[in-house]
């Protein structure tokens, strides 16, 4: 077996331009064969809501749903580095998120945790931060601010956004996130934030040049009633779900998933 994967390790896969292949995963079985074909990072993330447990919203998870589904991927997970969700209000306040983390870690085994938000969550990454929780941020769609937004849709597009979003994105990296993740967002924003900070940038729906790519396991394997567009079905056209896990990795690493027609501009599709 290779070694764990860590992230010193993906920053400086970062820093020699070699992408970083995520997928998300909910339970064992589907981890260790995302493990094997070597897949760096397993998400466990909150969209557990939507495909797990049928709900529309991520904002019903727990943490006690995280902690079980991040305890399940985290026993089969041999090299992948395991980040996990903090669910809706599970991090409020510093306090409460390092109640939350210590959650994930300690009872689940995540080795980095994830939070949606950009400047008004500074003062939890920082705290976080010094009591050695390694964090990943979440900008663009923030799928836990669903009913202030309204609906699910591409942010950043006008300039005014697209600039807060820079800032906050070097704002998260100096107060120590070591990831971080941008959901739905246009390729040449993407490009600008992955120029602008030194951390691994892991898109979905945000174009090729992103440090890497996740996708949401069901959406890869063709399982989802409707197919995002910045999706691809993984599964068609190849013998079966090992060889749709090994493609999704080979296609990312090669720079060839995400193309063009799974991504958003600026100036529209
Ligand atoms: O919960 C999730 O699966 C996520 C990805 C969409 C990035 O946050």
């Amino acid at each position: 077996m290779t070694d764990p994967v860590t992230l010193p390790d993906l920053l400086a896969m970062k820093r020699r331009g070699e992408k970083i292949a995520c997928l998300t995963a909910y339970d064992a079985s589907s981890a260790a064969l995302q493990d094997e074909a070597g897949i760096e990072v397993i998400l466990v993330g909150d969209s557990l809501g939507n495909v797990i447990q049928g709900q529309p919203t991520t904002l019903s998870v727990t943490l006690d749903h995280m902690v079980y589904h991040t305890a399940c991927v985290q026993r089969a997970a041999r090299r992948a580095l395991v980040l996990a969700d903090l669910p809706f209000l599970s991090y409020c306040t510093p306090e409460q998120a390092v109640r939350s983390a210590a959650r994930l870690i300690r009872d689940g085994g995540a080795q980095v945790v994830k939070l949606e938000g950009g400047r008004e969550r500074l003062d939890v990454v920082r705290f976080l931060t010094e009591q050695n929780v390694p964090v990943c941020g979440h900008l663009g769609l923030q799928p836990q601010a669903i009913h202030r937004l309204g609906r699910y849709a591409l942010q950043g597009r006008d300039a005014e956004s697209a600039c807060r979003m820079v800032e906050d994105a070097r704002q998260l990296a100096e107060a120590g996130a070591m990831l971080l993740v941008l959901e739905c967002i246009p390729w040449e924003l993407a490009q600008e934030i992955t120029g602008a900070v030194d951390i691994p940038t892991i898109g979905i729906g945000a174009g090729r040049h992103c440090d890497g790519q996740v996708l949401v396991w069901q959406d890869m394997l063709g399982m989802s009633a409707r197919l995002p567009r910045f999706c691809k079905d993984f599964l068609a056209g190849n013998a079966g779900v090992r060889e749709a896990v090994s493609a999704y990795v080979r296609e990312v690493k090669a720079g060839i998933f995400p193309g063009d027609r799974h991504s958003f501009g600026r100036d529209g599709p």
